[in-house]
């Protein structure tokens, strides 16, 4: 049976493929998808969540909007990356989906009371929602089977360095205190950092955008435009937040490092800074998260190709 997934995300040329993924994916079925500030502001990011679904036939996936700013730091988007519509000015057309006019963290909680101990959040933005979801509902930890992330930079592989500041990367240095919340909370963690998503080998490139040409269907299109906005002044076009959800398809494209995960709250040079220390190294509350060290890159672009050229 597919598992069911909510998704909480700032689209974003990456969240938007990875929301794709997950359409096209029959091991999930997308439940409900909320939205954060992250690449855009939470306006921007909630209507990109709208147009995608929509042009991909996914009016029915209910939509939230979550948090316009961090818990406590500014908010500061990444639009020089995604352009100026966060979402690499791709033609799509408005999405007629009403948002949800109830707020993301509630939903989220009613999602995974649903079914205690089953469902699983997937997160690919700043984890304000997440935190707000936590601090409304102190159970919730206890009831999601598990959070998938993607955020940080660990060092556990020679890409794990900052792609926001040289410690950190931008999901979590644009909230640390939310991932604080988060990384204390006791839930499940499955984090996928830049450890493994700065890997070239599991990016697409000028090659894979010719292949997604010859593809016919609505999301084989919608990639090939984001991706060939991803790849005007870039190599490759890195598949953050698609790698994370594959944990959820997946698990063996990955080798993980177990441990207790924590980050850097204050506002200087090394805010956002994550680090994974040995399970048990500390008394005090720090979650055990299983932390990427490994993709096998070709694996996953089949994986991810496959899934949008097919039908
Ligand atoms: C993360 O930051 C965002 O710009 C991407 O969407 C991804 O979630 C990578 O650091
Ligand atoms: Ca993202």
């Amino acid at each position: 049976m597919a598992l069911s997934v909510a998704f909480d995300t700032d689209p974003g040329i990456d969240d938007a493929l990875a929301l794709i993924l997950a359409l096209r994916s029959p091991e999930i079925r997308l439940a409900l998808v909320t939205t954060v500030a992250g690449n855009g502001p939470l306006d921007m990011t909630t209507r990109n969540a709208v147009r995608v679904l929509d042009y991909l036939g996914a009016a029915h996936v209910p939509v939230a909007a979550g948090a316009a700013a961090p818990l406590q730091k500014k908010f500061r988007g990444a639009l020089s990356y995604h352009g100026p519509d966060a979402l690499g000015q791709v033609p799509l057309p408005e999405g007629r989906t009403q948002i949800e006019p109830r707020v993301a963290p509630d939903l989220l909680f009613e999602f995974a009371a649903a079914a205690p101990g089953e469902r699983i959040l997937v997160a690919t933005g700043p984890l304000t929602n997440i935190a707000h979801a936590f601090q409304r509902h102190e159970e919730m930890p206890s009831l999601l089977k598990a959070v998938i992330i993607m955020g940080g930079a660990f060092r556990l592989t020679s890409y794990g360095t900052g792609n926001q500041t040289p410690y950190a990367e931008f999901n979590i240095w644009q909230d640390p205190d939310a991932a604080h919340v988060v990384f204390r909370s006791g839930v499940p963690m499955i984090i996928v950092g830049l450890d493994v998503t700065n890997d070239p080998s599991s990016a697409l490139n000028a090659a894979d955008l010719a292949q997604l040409r010859e593809g016919s269907s609505r999301a084989a299109t919608l990639t090939a435009d984001l991706l060939e906005y991803a790849l005007r002044d870039h190599e490759y076009c890195f598949m953050h937040d698609p790698l994370a959800l594959a944990t959820a398809l997946d698990d063996t494209l990955f080798e993980f490092t177990t441990g207790e995960v924590d980050v850097v709250t204050r506002d200087d040079e090394e805010r956002g800074r994550t680090v994974l220390l040995p399970a048990g190294s500390r008394s005090n509350g720090h979650a055990v998260a299983k932390v990427a060290s490994s993709v096998d890159g070709p694996r996953f672009r089949e994986l991810f190709l496959s899934r949008v050229l097919e039908g």
